[in-house]
């Protein structure tokens, strides 16, 4: 069999990255990028973000990444959720919410219908905190007019912050989690929420039952509703 060129390896790691395995047919947003193999055909905006961003080295953390965990799923979809920051899983293979914590999200997503061709998962921070420590705030001002760049591209109908940290860093709220997801918030005009991290449910199980009430709203507001 004919071996697949460094350039062909590189452009399908990162369609892997972006979009999982899923093929999103594109529309056609810049065709002077025509004679670029890498996005020849294909220049999604997100897809000219992640080339343009994917070798920051604006924090500590490049030197330490295996990936640049730029976020995957749906280019289109309605509903983006936001992380915190990729772990070791993520870390190795550039694409987030891979671990125990992913596969819990994947189940819950299950459970109302979806699945990850249906949204857009990205975090926080693009880059692993050494032993998954809590992102400092000096590596959160750096990448964050990352996030808020690609939530710009795809202006979904509803943001999920998962956890304290991307509710805290999206929605500036300063108070704890449970009060976070007492109310609905706005972001730039786009629906937001906050519910509790999936590693926060596999810590403590007590916690479910409470984050299964904000999936089952979810559904039935921006599933059911359309
Ligand atoms: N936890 C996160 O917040 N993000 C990931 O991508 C993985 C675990």
């Amino acid at each position: 069999m004919k071996k697949s060129t460094p350039t062909v390896q590189r452009y399908l790691k990162q369609q892997r990255q972006l979009y999982g395995d899923t093929l999103f047919i594109m529309n056609d947003h810049n065709s002077d990028e025509h004679d670029n193999p890498e996005t020849q055909g294909e220049s999604h905006p997100l897809t000219d973000y992640f080339n343009k961003i994917r070798d920051c080295e604006e924090c500590q953390l490049s030197e330490s990444r295996t990936n640049f965990v730029f976020g995957t799923g749906n280019p289109d979809a309605d509903i983006v959720f936001v992380g915190e920051a990729p772990g070791k899983n993520e870390d190795l293979q550039g694409i987030p919410f891979v671990g125990r914590a992913g596969k819990l999200l994947d189940k819950i997503l299950e459970a109302i219908q979806l699945s990850r061709k249906d949204v857009f998962i990205l975090n926080v921070l693009k880059c692993r905190p050494p032993n998954n420590r809590d992102p400092l705030s000096s590596e959160v001002d750096k990448c964050e007019p990352y996030l808020k760049k690609q939530l710009d591209i795809l202006n979904p109908k509803l943001i999920v912050c998962l956890g304290r940290i991307s509710g805290k860093t999206l929605l500036r709220l300063d108070m704890p989690l449970g009060k976070m997801r007492e109310n609905m918030h706005s972001y730039n005009g786009i629906d937001a929420m906050v519910t509790y991290h999936p590693a926060a449910l596999l810590r403590n199980p007590n916690l479910k039952k409470a984050a299964w009430e904000d999936f089952q709203m979810i559904r039935d507001k921006y599933l059911l509703a359309d």
